[in-house]
């Protein structure tokens, strides 16, 4: 059966010093506690060769917050997916709607990138999401879906099944408006659905699919205690250990 999953995303936020005892923190306030879901934090990727060597990665898993979408070769200042795991890195966030927004990542992009991280073995962590506009609309539905076909649904099932899927509602990000309980649980059982149509039931009851945008200590139990919420990826409230364990400790 499917994992639950509390993920940070630190987005460009702490020092490599800062990121470390974070880090470090994080891993002592886990050790020897009884969890029902994994914790993964997903760093600046300078950061990623020290925190892995810093924690125990049995106890907190570390991931990137992207990868290039080029194995290797003149690309000046890009990172691959192969470097990445050679840290010690077992995850990458792909497809946040921050580099979607910023970055010009496209879905046919997000797809060579999810190809490459899977060939290193990395587990996305695959955000997909609407704007305000399209909430406001009713066109959310279509928006996800089109995300997840162009993107992901060219792999095959045994590729589908290592992918972790994050929905972040774009206007629920860093606002401090959180999607409702109904709102998440809505889309989510729509996604499991969609995953199910494509790939059937065994697959879509195994995938993990966390929700996103401005979770904090007091959103999470209800946010969590949704059918098809597995978990959440949090910015802002994982920067800090006493904000993100009572995430964690929601499940
Ligand atoms: P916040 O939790 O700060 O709203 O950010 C959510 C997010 O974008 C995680 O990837």
């Amino acid at each position: 059966m499917r994992k639950n999953i509390v993920a940070g995303n630190w987005k460009m936020n702490k020092t490599l010093q800062e990121g470390l005892e974070l880090a470090k923190s994080l891993d002592q306030a886990l050790a020897g506690k009884k969890l029902n879901c994994d914790v993964v934090i997903c760093t600046p990727f300078i950061h990623l060769a020290s925190v892995c060597q810093s924690v125990n990665t049995e106890v907190v898993g570390v991931g990137a917050e992207n990868c290039a979408d080029h194995t290797s070769g003149a690309y000046t200042g890009e990172i691959s997916a192969p470097m990445v795991a050679s840290t010690g890195a077992k995850y990458v966030i792909l497809g946040h709607s921050e580099r979607r927004a910023y970055y010009g990542e496209t879905n046919e992009m997000l797809k060579t990138k999810t190809t490459l991280a899977l060939a290193s073995n990395l587990t996305p962590i695959f955000c997909i999401g609407e704007v305000l506009e399209e909430r406001e609309n009713g066109t959310f539905f279509e928006v996800v879906k089109t995300q997840l076909s162009e993107a992901l649904f060219g792999f095959s099932a045994e590729e589908f099944a290592k992918i972790v899927i994050a929905y972040e509602p774009v206007w629920a990000i860093g606002t401090g408006k959180t999607a409702s309980a109904d709102q998440a649980q809505e889309i989510h059982a729509f996604i499991r659905k969609t995953i199910e149509e494509n790939y059937g039931k065994e697959i879509a009851d195994n995938t993990s699919i966390l929700y996103g945008g401005s979770c904090n200590g007091s959103n999470a139990k209800e946010l969590f205690a949704n059918p098809d919420v597995d978990g959440g990826l949090i910015g802002g409230a994982s920067l800090e250990v006493d904000k993100f364990m009572p995430i964690i400790e929601a499940f």
